[in-house]
Protein backbone atom coordinates (compact mmCIF):
# COMPACT_ATOMS: atom_id res chain seq x y z
CA UNK A 1 0.00 0.00 0.00
CA UNK A 2 1.15 3.52 -0.58
CA UNK A 3 1.45 5.62 2.14
CA UNK A 4 -1.14 8.18 2.65
CA UNK A 5 0.11 11.83 1.94
CA UNK A 6 -1.10 14.60 3.43
CA UNK A 7 -4.07 16.43 1.68
CA UNK A 8 -7.51 15.35 0.54
CA UNK A 9 -8.71 12.18 -1.00
CA UNK A 10 -9.43 11.58 -4.84
CA UNK A 11 -10.84 8.80 -7.11
CA UNK A 12 -9.89 8.34 -10.49
CA UNK A 13 -12.75 6.89 -13.03
CA UNK A 14 -11.87 5.16 -16.24
CA UNK A 15 -12.40 3.27 -19.20
CA UNK A 16 -9.44 2.33 -20.73
CA UNK A 17 -5.81 2.53 -21.01
CA UNK A 18 -5.16 5.15 -17.91
CA UNK A 19 -2.22 6.90 -18.99
CA UNK A 20 -3.80 10.21 -17.17
CA UNK A 21 -4.39 7.84 -14.40
CA UNK A 22 -0.83 6.64 -13.96
CA UNK A 23 0.76 10.52 -14.49
CA UNK A 24 -1.65 11.36 -11.17
CA UNK A 25 -0.71 7.86 -9.24
CA UNK A 26 3.44 9.08 -10.16
CA UNK A 27 2.69 12.47 -9.31
CA UNK A 28 1.13 11.03 -5.64
CA UNK A 29 4.28 8.55 -5.72
CA UNK A 30 7.34 11.76 -6.85
CA UNK A 31 5.21 14.06 -4.05
CA UNK A 32 4.17 16.93 -6.85
CA UNK A 33 0.80 15.91 -5.65
CA UNK A 34 -0.24 15.77 -2.22
CA UNK A 35 -3.13 13.51 -1.92
CA UNK A 36 -4.51 10.56 -1.15
CA UNK A 37 -5.80 8.07 -4.70
CA UNK A 38 -8.56 6.51 -2.43
CA UNK A 39 -10.28 4.64 -5.49
CA UNK A 40 -9.66 3.89 -9.18
CA UNK A 41 -13.63 3.09 -10.49
CA UNK A 42 -13.56 1.67 -14.08
CA UNK A 43 -17.00 0.89 -16.28
CA UNK A 44 -15.02 -1.53 -18.29
CA UNK A 45 -14.16 -4.59 -16.65
CA UNK A 46 -10.95 -5.06 -19.25
CA UNK A 47 -9.83 -1.73 -18.98
CA UNK A 48 -5.70 -1.53 -18.54
CA UNK A 49 -5.44 1.37 -15.95
CA UNK A 50 -6.78 -1.08 -13.76
CA UNK A 51 -3.61 -2.98 -13.83
CA UNK A 52 -1.74 0.06 -13.17
CA UNK A 53 -3.57 1.03 -10.28
CA UNK A 54 -2.88 -2.46 -8.74
CA UNK A 55 0.78 -1.81 -8.96
CA UNK A 56 0.66 1.46 -7.19
CA UNK A 57 -1.23 -0.13 -4.35
CA UNK A 58 -4.72 1.73 -4.76
CA UNK A 59 -7.99 -0.10 -4.52
CA UNK A 60 -9.79 -0.81 -8.14
CA UNK A 61 -13.47 -1.37 -8.70
CA UNK A 62 -15.49 -2.26 -11.94
CA UNK A 63 -19.20 -0.90 -12.31
CA UNK A 64 -19.62 -2.32 -15.63
CA UNK A 65 -22.51 -0.22 -17.10
CA UNK A 66 -23.79 -2.96 -19.12
CA UNK A 67 -25.11 -4.67 -15.51
CA UNK A 68 -27.52 -1.44 -15.21
CA UNK A 69 -30.19 -0.48 -17.90
CA UNK A 70 -30.13 3.25 -16.71
CA UNK A 71 -27.35 6.09 -16.52
CA UNK A 72 -28.86 7.27 -13.49
CA UNK A 73 -28.66 3.83 -11.54
CA UNK A 74 -25.08 3.32 -12.73
CA UNK A 75 -24.05 6.89 -11.85
CA UNK A 76 -25.75 6.15 -8.39
CA UNK A 77 -23.80 2.99 -7.83
CA UNK A 78 -20.43 4.74 -8.94
CA UNK A 79 -21.57 7.77 -6.27
CA UNK A 80 -22.29 5.32 -3.41
CA UNK A 81 -18.77 3.65 -4.15
CA UNK A 82 -16.72 7.46 -4.43
CA UNK A 83 -18.92 8.20 -1.29
CA UNK A 84 -17.64 4.87 0.42
CA UNK A 85 -14.20 5.97 -0.66
CA UNK A 86 -14.49 9.38 1.13
CA UNK A 87 -13.60 11.04 -2.24
CA UNK A 88 -13.17 14.65 -2.11
CA UNK A 89 -12.32 15.32 -5.78
CA UNK A 90 -13.37 12.83 -8.52
CA UNK A 91 -11.07 13.01 -11.34
CA UNK A 92 -12.15 11.02 -15.01
CA UNK A 93 -9.32 10.29 -16.81
CA UNK A 94 -10.52 8.60 -20.15
CA UNK A 95 -14.15 7.75 -18.77
CA UNK A 96 -16.19 7.09 -21.55
CA UNK A 97 -19.54 7.66 -19.93
CA UNK A 98 -21.33 11.23 -20.23
CA UNK A 99 -21.97 11.96 -16.34
CA UNK A 100 -26.08 12.53 -15.18
CA UNK A 101 -27.35 14.77 -13.28
CA UNK A 102 -26.74 12.64 -10.33
CA UNK A 103 -23.01 12.51 -10.50
CA UNK A 104 -22.72 15.94 -11.07
CA UNK A 105 -25.15 17.21 -8.66
CA UNK A 106 -23.57 15.44 -6.07
CA UNK A 107 -20.37 16.29 -6.38
CA UNK A 108 -20.64 19.83 -7.83
CA UNK A 109 -17.59 21.73 -8.88
CA UNK A 110 -15.50 18.73 -7.69
CA UNK A 111 -15.16 16.52 -10.69
CA UNK A 112 -12.64 17.08 -13.35
CA UNK A 113 -11.94 15.71 -16.82
CA UNK A 114 -9.08 16.17 -18.91
CA UNK A 115 -10.01 16.73 -22.75
CA UNK A 116 -6.94 16.50 -26.11
CA UNK A 117 -8.48 20.09 -27.40
CA UNK A 118 -7.68 23.34 -26.46
CA UNK A 119 -11.51 24.20 -25.64
CA UNK A 120 -13.69 24.99 -26.90
CA UNK A 121 -12.63 23.65 -29.80
CA UNK A 122 -13.07 20.20 -30.66
CA UNK A 123 -14.89 18.90 -27.82
CA UNK A 124 -16.23 15.28 -28.03
CA UNK A 125 -14.40 12.50 -29.81
CA UNK A 126 -10.80 12.28 -32.23
CA UNK A 127 -10.25 15.93 -30.83
CA UNK A 128 -6.68 15.49 -32.73
CA UNK A 129 -7.92 13.97 -35.52
CA UNK A 130 -10.38 17.14 -35.82
CA UNK A 131 -7.72 19.69 -34.90
CA UNK A 132 -5.59 18.59 -38.41
CA UNK A 133 -8.72 18.38 -40.50
CA UNK A 134 -9.60 21.82 -39.71
CA UNK A 135 -5.83 23.19 -40.24
CA UNK A 136 -5.09 25.26 -37.13
CA UNK A 137 -1.53 25.71 -35.82
CA UNK A 138 -1.60 24.91 -31.84
CA UNK A 139 -2.96 22.32 -30.45
CA UNK A 140 -3.53 21.18 -26.85
CA UNK A 141 -5.37 20.27 -24.21
CA UNK A 142 -7.33 21.09 -21.40
CA UNK A 143 -8.28 20.18 -17.96
CA UNK A 144 -11.86 21.17 -16.81
CA UNK A 145 -14.56 21.24 -14.35
CA UNK A 146 -17.58 18.65 -15.07
CA UNK A 147 -21.07 19.95 -15.50
CA UNK A 148 -24.06 18.48 -17.57
CA UNK A 149 -22.57 19.54 -20.90
CA UNK A 150 -19.98 17.31 -23.21
CA UNK A 151 -17.03 18.91 -22.73
CA UNK A 152 -18.24 22.52 -21.61
CA UNK A 153 -17.35 23.21 -17.70
CA UNK A 154 -15.21 25.96 -16.73
CA UNK A 155 -11.86 25.33 -17.94
CA UNK A 156 -8.75 24.93 -14.82
CA UNK A 157 -5.87 24.89 -17.07
CA UNK A 158 -4.76 24.14 -20.62
CA UNK A 159 -1.42 22.81 -21.90
CA UNK A 160 -0.53 23.52 -26.30
CA UNK A 161 1.42 22.20 -28.18
CA UNK A 162 2.44 23.53 -31.39
CA UNK A 163 0.92 21.36 -34.71
CA UNK A 164 3.76 20.45 -37.14
CA UNK A 165 3.27 19.94 -41.37
CA UNK A 166 4.15 16.38 -40.72
CA UNK A 167 1.93 15.84 -37.99
CA UNK A 168 0.01 12.80 -38.61
CA UNK A 169 -3.02 11.93 -35.88
CA UNK A 170 -0.79 9.82 -33.61
CA UNK A 171 1.93 11.98 -33.48
CA UNK A 172 -0.29 14.49 -32.67
CA UNK A 173 -2.11 12.93 -30.26
CA UNK A 174 1.37 12.01 -28.66
CA UNK A 175 2.45 15.22 -27.94
CA UNK A 176 -0.93 16.27 -26.27
CA UNK A 177 -0.52 13.18 -24.23
CA UNK A 178 2.66 14.89 -22.95
CA UNK A 179 1.34 17.95 -21.71
CA UNK A 180 -1.53 16.08 -20.53
CA UNK A 181 0.32 14.03 -18.21
CA UNK A 182 1.69 17.70 -17.13
CA UNK A 183 -0.98 19.54 -16.49
CA UNK A 184 -3.14 16.97 -14.96
CA UNK A 185 -1.40 16.18 -11.54
CA UNK A 186 -0.89 20.41 -11.37
CA UNK A 187 -4.55 21.00 -11.70
CA UNK A 188 -5.24 18.53 -9.11
CA UNK A 189 -2.65 19.80 -6.82
CA UNK A 190 -3.73 23.09 -7.34
CA UNK A 191 -7.45 21.72 -6.17
CA UNK A 192 -5.82 20.62 -3.30
CA UNK A 193 -4.12 23.54 -2.16
CA UNK A 194 -7.22 25.38 -2.12
CA UNK A 195 -6.07 27.53 -5.19
CA UNK A 196 -9.08 27.39 -7.83
CA UNK A 197 -12.13 29.25 -7.53
CA UNK A 198 -14.85 28.93 -9.75
CA UNK A 199 -16.60 32.00 -10.54
CA UNK A 200 -19.37 31.47 -13.50
CA UNK A 201 -17.30 30.54 -16.58
CA UNK A 202 -14.00 31.44 -15.45
CA UNK A 203 -11.50 29.62 -12.62
CA UNK A 204 -9.25 31.44 -11.08
CA UNK A 205 -5.85 30.15 -9.95
CA UNK A 206 -5.79 27.98 -12.81
CA UNK A 207 -2.87 28.53 -15.26
CA UNK A 208 -1.79 28.39 -18.75
CA UNK A 209 0.14 24.91 -17.99
CA UNK A 210 2.82 26.49 -18.28
CA UNK A 211 5.87 25.69 -15.39
CA UNK A 212 5.00 27.18 -12.29
C1 LIG B 1 -6.87 11.13 -23.17
O1 LIG B 1 -6.50 11.63 -24.41
C2 LIG B 1 -7.80 12.08 -22.48
O2 LIG B 1 -7.55 13.41 -22.78
C3 LIG B 1 -9.15 11.68 -23.03
O3 LIG B 1 -9.08 10.28 -23.16
C4 LIG B 1 -7.73 9.87 -23.29
C5 LIG B 1 -7.49 8.91 -22.17
O4 LIG B 1 -6.21 8.35 -22.22
N1 LIG B 1 -10.20 12.14 -22.16
P1 LIG B 1 -5.68 7.55 -20.96
O5 LIG B 1 -6.69 6.44 -20.69
O6 LIG B 1 -5.54 8.49 -19.82
O7 LIG B 1 -4.36 6.99 -21.41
Amino acid sequence: MMTDPPGGRFGVLISGRGSNLVALLEAVRDGRLKATPAVVISNVPSAPGLRSAETFGVETRVIDHRETVSRENHDRRVVEELRNHRVELVCLAGYMRILSPVMVQEFPGKIMNIHPALLPAFPGLHSPRQALEYGVKVAGCTVHFVDEGVDTGPIVMQGVVEVRDSDTEDTLAARILEQEHRIYPDAVQRFFEGRLRIDGRRVVGGGSGKAR
